[in-house]
């Protein structure tokens, strides 16, 4: 079989998914629509035209963003999931080994993955003890690498931290290249990076439906930047890329966002619950977080995933990860999925 080249080394995504009795693994929102939204999208859909390709659902859904960041449309793009539009976006600056892409290490573990099939150059840059990133040194890494592209994960997924809007502005300032802040979880910190768009032109910001608005399964992400950027980054795609059920589910979900407040208000409330709880117990170590997941350092994490793989519970474990060994990440489900969670660990770590 010829192959494209590099392929048979291309790394693979190492979530491990199964159909757990308490799901905590994957940072998904653990409650369907809310009832209210549920009907009004089946509704919605009821009245899809399944034989038109989806112009009308794609721009409805771009200006009802654009007018929620007072932006224009043609700030907006559409992808199936942030995954995409960040897939895209490497595309769009990669091509070239000498086209590098800096990213914070540990993060999200599809950045490398995305570089190299982009065929750009990763260089991942790494996180202080703390998980931090020292802000000067970043500039420094990207600028010294002549990078194409440089990336934030604001807050960070796995670790939970945060950079201020201040040290975002810093970078965004300081880089001479393209800067993406990813911002997946950014509707659990409340702090965007968004309006510094209006004041530097290499900003691009990219946003999920995925986490706080619990739409995994309809693949749904944006990314809003200057036009001149989204242009470029428009040429990467193929035409009518998004599908209307998506689409429509998604503007949907988007006009009635409220309706999610007090459930994003139940998960940060769960998560400052949980991690309190955790931090009690004897040589468990949590860090700081600004998401709807915890993560937690234990020196025997790898038989307490499995004890509660046992149980049919499922957190994400990083087993011997560099810098994640004996981490394990909890995203924050119901409260009586916390609760059952957390006693499994509290009885396996003090028995
Ligand atoms: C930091 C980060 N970015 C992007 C994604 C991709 O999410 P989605 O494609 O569902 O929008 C994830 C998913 O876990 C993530 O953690």
């Amino acid at each position: 079989m010829k192959y494209r080249k590099d392929l048979k080394d291309m790394p693979s995504y190492d979530g491990v998914e199964r159909d757990y009795r308490i799901k905590v693994n994957a940072n998904e929102c653990n409650l369907n629509l809310p009832p209210l939204v549920e009907e009004r999208v089946l509704s919605r859909l009821s009245r899809i035209a399944f034989n038109r390709y989806p112009n009308y659902e794609y721009d409805a859904l771009r200006e009802q963003i654009a007018r929620n960041f007072s932006v224009d449309k043609e700030q907006i793009l559409i992808g199936g999931g942030s995954s995409e539009i960040i897939e895209k976006l490497f595309y769009a600056f990669g091509g070239s080994d000498s086209h590098k892409i800096v990213y914070p290490q540990p993060s999200f573990s599809m950045y490398k993955i995305y570089a190299k099939a982009a065929e750009a150059q990763p260089v991942p840059f790494d996180l202080d003890d703390k998980y931090d990133i020292d802000v000067d040194k970043f500039i420094a890494a990207v600028n010294d690498n002549e990078a194409a592209l440089a990336v934030v994960c604001n807050p960070n997924n796995p670790t939970g931290n945060v950079l201020s809007i201040d040290e975002i502005e810093e970078i965004a300032k300081n880089v001479k290249c393209a800067f993406l802040v990813d911002e997946a979880y950014v509707e659990f910190y409340g702090k965007s990076s968004v309006n510094l768009i209006k004041k530097y032109p290499n900003l691009i910001v990219a946003r999920t439906f995925s986490k706080a608005y619990g739409l995994a399964g309809a693949r749904v992400g944006y990314m809003i930047a200057r036009s001149e950027v989204t242009d470029m980054i428009a040429k990467t795609y193929m035409p009518y890329h998004m599908n209307t059920l998506s689409l429509a589910t998604a503007d949907i979900v988007y006009q009635m966002r409220d309706e999610f407040v007090p459930r994003i208000q139940m998960m940060i409330a769960e998560r400052k619950r949980i991690s309190e709880q955790l931090q009690k117990l004897n040589g468990v170590k949590v860090y700081p977080s600004s998401t709807n997941f915890v993560l937690m350092k234990y020196d025997k994490a790898v038989a307490l995933n499995e004890h509660l793989e046992s149980l049919n519970i499922g957190v994400r474990s990083f087993g011997a990860a560099p810098r994640l060994e004996n981490c394990l990440r909890i995203s924050m489900g119901t409260r009586a999925e916390n609760d059952e969670c957390f006693n499994v660990i509290k009885n396996f770590v003090q028995p």
